[in-house]
């Protein structure tokens, strides 16, 4: 994640993929719901980005919302109101003619989901479908498009891909139905692919294949990664830089590796607490974090996690239940961004004196 100066607004960035506070809000009637609410970010090529955070904290919105999918199908029942930039390889897609965008999703943006169910239409073959995602954007006979799903099950680990193609999503386990929508998501080599929950129904050791499966060809195509998930563990490994989501808002961001050994973050802390850890006792391994995520319709004021933040009354005058705290680059850090009110001396004192030795 770069500190350079992001260029005003309605100009093109010099990234491959930049956000600009992105704002996805659905009118109910309960009141609008604030699902994404000022997110900013930036992707370059080959590299991957971890978007973390619990359940409902507004990860999935975000990726439909970039895929442009917010205003249809089964995602679009709820018409969004939705703000913001997204610059993806110099067009700004909000803006864009949606019959541009629907030409850009599959071919230059791709994702894939955490139900590969719910992507693939259960009366196709598996192989229908992917020479179908081809042939959208290639002007071949079916002859060829087949031969590129064939090649691409083959890429993804699927045995036997020639004859597996002729299967119904039904009859592939889920490890394997994950695999062929990776194939059918990378099959126009898309620049952009965004994988939300991939391994969440999986079990374990399907997971990590998949996770690998996913950097391999990450490496292999080049391609920006963003990989979302509740899951901390999952990309530890995996990602250049982590995104922390909480209430719709990034609350930190930063290369992983600060972000894993030097959050700075209250909440972010908590995520590391209820991470399984396979050095430990099973009644170890996880301590959620306490209470429940933030009304979207009903924020907090201030600090959208003091409700839930054991250091609420730490800085000074009860500020951080009035007045929310920005973004701000940790001192001394490349690009380590941190919404808290707390000194960073004061956050760096406690991560390294009370929490990391519980860790
Ligand atoms: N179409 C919609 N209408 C109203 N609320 C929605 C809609 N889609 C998502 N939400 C709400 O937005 C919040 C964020 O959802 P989501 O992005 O799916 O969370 P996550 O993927 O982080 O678990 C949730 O509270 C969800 O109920
Ligand atoms: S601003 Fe206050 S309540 Fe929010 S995370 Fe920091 S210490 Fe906790
Ligand atoms: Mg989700």
């Amino acid at each position: 994640m770069t500190t350079a100066p992001v260029p005003a607004p309605g100009h093109p960035p010099d990234a491959f993929l930049e956000v600009r506070d992105l704002r996805i809000h659905f009118p109910t009637d309960d009141g609008l719901v604030r699902s994404v609410d000022g997110l900013s970010f930036r992707l370059e090529k080959g590299r991957t980005l971890g978007i973390v955070g619990e359940s409902g904290s507004g990860k999935s919105v975000t990726s439909l919302g970039i895929m442009g999918l917010h205003t249809v199908g089964q995602y679009g029942r709820r018409r969004a109101r939705i703000s913001g930039e997204i610059w993806l390889d110099g067009k700004e897609l909000m803006s864009a003619d949606p019959d541009e965008v629907r030409r850009l999703r599959g071919r230059e943006m791709a994702m894939i989901f955490q139900d590969p169910l719910s992507a693939m239409h259960p009366y196709f073959t598996v192989g229908a479908q992917i020479v179908e995602a081809y042939r959208v954007h290639h002007d071949v006979d079916k002859k060829t498009a087949r031969k590129r799903a064939v090649e691409l099950l083959d890429r993804v680990g699927i045995p036997q891909p020639d004859q597996r193609a002729d299967d119904y999503p039904h009859q592939f386990s889920g490890g394997m139905r994950q695999r062929a929508m990776i194939a059918m998501a990378l099959v126009n080599n898309p620049e952009l692919l965004i994988a939300d929950e991939p391994t969440t129904a999986l079990d374990v050791t399907v997971q990590a294949q998949i996770l690998d499966l996913i950097r391999d060809l990450q490496q292999e195509f080049g391609s920006a990664v963003i990989i979302i998930t509740h899951d901390l563990g999952v990309v530890a490994e995996l990602a250049d830089d982590i995104l922390v989501m909480y209430g719709g808002r990034c609350v930190e961001r930063g290369p992983a590796e600060q972000v894993f050994h030097r959050p700075q973050h209250p909440y972010t802390w908590g995520l590391l607490g209820s991470m399984p850890r396979i050095d430990r006792e099973q009644t170890e391994r996880l301590i959620p974090v306490k209470g429940s995520p933030p009304s979207l319709i009903d924020m907090p004021p201030g600090c959208a996690f003091s409700p839930r933040c054991p250091y609420a009354d730490v800085p000074a005058g009860g500020i951080t239940r009035t007045e929310r705290p920005e973004l701000a680059l940790v001192p001394g850090t490349d690009g380590h961004h941190s919404a808290c009110h707390m000194t960073h001396e004061e956050r760096a004192r406690i991560w390294t004196e009370e929490i990391a030795p519980k860790l």
